[in-house]
């Protein structure tokens, strides 16, 4: 069987809204004390204002006021192991560590599991704007 949250991101592809690629994706975003905020990827007839299933996931964790997550998983209707793209692993990293456990679905039981710091090394974040204004401080 697979893990529970595997199960909830499947559970989330039943609401994506693909007329356009027909390619659904869900996420399943585990907060640090336990709950669960799932996504599914949303599209546009602009293409560009889609929404993927990550970044709909994590915002809807964030609006009901988390901001600290342990695992997440992604599957798609495909179940090819599919990862997030570059825009949601810069969006997860805001939020979640180098170390989150980022899961992806193979089908059945199969898994491929990276961590996010793999997928996305050397971030942009709130630390590089502030070491940046403190550094503007120490030169004036
Ligand atoms: N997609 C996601 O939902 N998450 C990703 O990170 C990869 C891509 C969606 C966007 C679009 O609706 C479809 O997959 C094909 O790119
Ligand atoms: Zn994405």
């Amino acid at each position: 069987m697979p893990e529970a949250l595997v199960e909830r991101a499947r559970e989330a592809l039943d609401n994506a809204y693909v007329p356009y690629s027909e390619y659904t994706v869900g996420a399943a975003l585990r907060t640090a004390d336990g709950e669960v905020y799932v996504g599914c990827n949303i599209e546009n007839a602009n293409y560009s204002n889609s929404l993927h299933a990550e970044e709909v996931a994590v915002a809807e964790a964030v609006k009901n006021g988390h901001t600290e997550f342990d695992r997440l998983v992604v599957t798609s209707g495909a179940r090819d192991g599919v990862t997030p793209c570059g825009m949601c692993r810069q969006t997860l990293a805001e939020f979640c560590d180098e170390d989150l456990p980022v899961v992806c679905d193979l089908g059945g039981d199969d898994v491929a599991e990276y961590a996010l710091g793999e997928l996305l090394p050397n971030t942009i974040s709130l630390d590089t704007l502030e070491a940046a204004a403190a550094k503007r401080d120490a030169d004036e």
